[in-house]
């Protein structure tokens, strides 16, 4: 019985040595040095590679390092009756809540305006409205949505939320359901995306949303890179429809060099950043889902593989 390291991006060594202190019983592999396909009893995995899982024949369950588990589910070559463990928080909350801050004061205040004067040597004071004229929409409200939703709100700012299921939070705005995604665009100044990929979510920030958002509005996308329609979005920026974008995950990553978004005036890039999973954060859960599995317990973070997060 063996635990496997599956990814090409993350180090294994604090994963290796947490392991080889909390279940000394379990032999750690890195892939694609697995030994044994047949002992491989639990996966911890970030983006493995497509059809790798898939090979293990006693795999019991597949720990996602991290929120996200689009990755994994993608691979058409996942036994559908797997269970998919996700992140829940473990460290993962409060920087995107800080990313989120960040980039709607980055609008708010006009940094970016500012950072284009100061190339050029220009003192000239912009017009600043404050956060309570600044309504900023948040789309998805689960564990990390609902946090950047309370902590905005806790600036200032006056905060809607939408979800797929209704949901109430204390001085939130709240939408629900895809009937309501317009009339929620309508009201947000800045749009916050926090949501998971599905099939549901994939292009959801397209032509349309940026039409039913006012005119001038930002986005700010810290869920994945495929909701975004980049041409869509390179249009509403250069038709005005948009005045500005920070964006933290794309659809190829890294961003290709010659990808127009690194060089858009309106645009501001970061490497998928907003919270990358801090092993020393999200080491005592991923053990005790372990745990729990190995006693027959149900573990926490379990993805309803039909809702697809
Ligand atoms: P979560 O707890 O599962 O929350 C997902 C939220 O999205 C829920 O409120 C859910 O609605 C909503 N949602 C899902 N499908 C929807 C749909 N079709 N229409 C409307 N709302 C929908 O996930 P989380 O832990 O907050 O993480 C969210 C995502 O953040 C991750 O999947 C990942 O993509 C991203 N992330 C990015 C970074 C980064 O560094 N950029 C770091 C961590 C996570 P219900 O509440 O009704 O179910
Ligand atoms: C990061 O993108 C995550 O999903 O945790």
């Amino acid at each position: 019985m063996s635990i496997l390291f599956c990814s090409d991006s993350e180090d294994p060594a604090p994963w290796r040595d947490a392991i080889a202190q909390a279940l000394p019983g379990m032999p750690f592999r890195v892939w694609p040095d697995a030994g044994a396909l047949e002992d491989v009893r639990y996966a911890l995995a970030w983006r493995p590679q497509p059809g790798a899982l898939a090979r293990l024949p006693n795999l019991r369950a597949v720990l996602v390092l991290g929120a996200g588990v689009d990755s994994v589910l993608s691979d058409p070559a996942l036994p559908l009756d797997l269970p998919v463990l996700r992140l829940v928080d473990a460290g993962l909350v409060e920087p995107m809540a800080a990313y989120a801050l960040l980039a709607v004061l980055y609008f708010q205040r006009r940094a970016g305006a500012y950072l284009r004067q100061q190339a050029h040597a220009v003192w000239q004071p912009r017009e600043q409205l404050p956060p309570a004229r600044w309504p900023v929409g948040v789309m998805g409200l689960g564990t990390i949505g609902r946090v950047v939703a309370q902590r905005l709100a806790a600036n200032g700012f006056p905060v809607r939320g939408w979800s797929r299921t209704p949901k109430h939070l204390d001085g939130i705005e709240t939408f629900a359901g895809r009937e309501r995604l317009a009339a929620f665009l309508a009201q947000s100044r800045v749009v916050v995306s926090v949501l998971p990929l599905t099939a549901q979510t994939a292009g959801i920030l397209d032509a349309t949303a940026f039409a039913a958002m006012p005119e001038g509005s930002y986005l700010v996308n810290i869920g994945r890179g495929d909701h975004v329609v980049d041409g869509d979005l390179l249009a509403a920026l250069d038709s005005g429809r948009l005045a500005g974008a920070m964006l933290d995950v794309f659809r190829e990553e890294p961003l290709p060099a010659a990808h127009p978004f690194w060089r858009h005036p309106r645009v501001v890039v970061t490497p998928h950043v907003a919270a990358p999973t801090v092993a020393a954060d999200a080491q005592a859960q991923v053990v005790e889902n372990i745990r729990r599995l190995e006693r027959g317990e149900p573990p926490t973070g379990l993805v309803d593989r039909s809702r697809g997060y």
